[in-house]
């Protein structure tokens, strides 16, 4: 079947990344990770000492934007694909608290967002992938062909993600995380540049309540169901053009 774009977008923390895996794998398509490469561009600004508290030197960053190089590479041992940053493995640095307590405001400059959006745009251009993030729908890939927009309920989303800092080791109390997501839902709803927008087309996902399976089973639904009506579309003749 001809190759297509996904777009998934949506709420940080809400399961976007681990459904963009499994949609990927079960389509044997690229999963391109959008958060990571604004987390990319975050962990270097915190590298070269371009923060002064929570304030961004935009200036030195403008400077130095087309220094800046995101890659994504096979993990053979694990079978994700993680993040470079200008050659060097960083998808672990990009994953902590540091680095997500002051990505939104990176996120939210448009001169980052316009070299993110042209890298993003290069990646998708055979087809063939499924990128997640908050503007893939609406500005990223809006031709895509299948459009989701995710989200849950922001206790459950930080329940979740404290779960995983845990596991990874980090000493963090459930209200920081609250407070970090809600603070990041506030700013990448409300920016000016790229703000997160369900797209007129996108499929809606709540998945509070849902298992990993019971979504999984949601996708395999709804790409049938895509599947099903497009083989149709190739079946209805076109209109008969008016004589008038
Ligand atoms: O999905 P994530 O939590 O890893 O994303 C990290 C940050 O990057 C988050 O604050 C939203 C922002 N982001 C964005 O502005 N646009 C995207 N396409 C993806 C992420």
């Amino acid at each position: 079947m001809k190759k297509i774009l996904i777009a998934i977008d949506g709420h940080s923390s809400c399961g976007k990344s681990t459904m963009a895996k499994e949609l990927a794998k079960t389509l044997h398509y690229r999963y391109i990770d959008s958060g990571a490469m604004y987390r990319a561009v975050t962990l270097y600004c915190l590298e070269k000492g371009f923060f002064n508290d929570d304030t961004l030197n935009i200036e030195a960053i403008k400077q130095s934007i087309g220094d800046i190089h995101i890659s994504f590479e096979l993990n053979e041992k694990t079978g994700n694909s993680d993040t470079y940053l200008n050659g060097e493995n960083v998808e672990k640095p990009i994953r902590s608290m540091e680095v997500a307590d002051k990505v939104s405001p990176v996120a939210a400059v448009g001169f980052i967002r316009e070299a993110m959006v042209k890298q993003q745009q290069a990646m998708g251009k055979d087809k063939g992938i499924v990128m997640d993030g908050r503007d893939i729908g609406t500005v990223v890939f809006p031709d895509a062909e299948l459009k989701l927009f995710v989200t849950a309920r922001p206790e459950v989303r930080a329940q979740r993600r404290l779960d995983e800092l845990i596991a990874k080791g980090e000493t963090v109390s459930f209200d920081e995380v609250l407070k970090n997501i809600e603070k990041r839902d506030l700013i990448d709803s409300t920016r000016k540049d790229g703000p997160l927008r369900k797209a007129p087309d996108a499929v809606v996902l709540d998945n509070s309540d849902m298992t990993i399976a019971e979504q999984n089973a949601f996708l395999l639904r709804l790409l049938e169901e895509m599947i099903k009506n497009r083989r149709r579309r190739q079946f209805i003749p076109a209109p008969i053009a008016s004589s008038q």
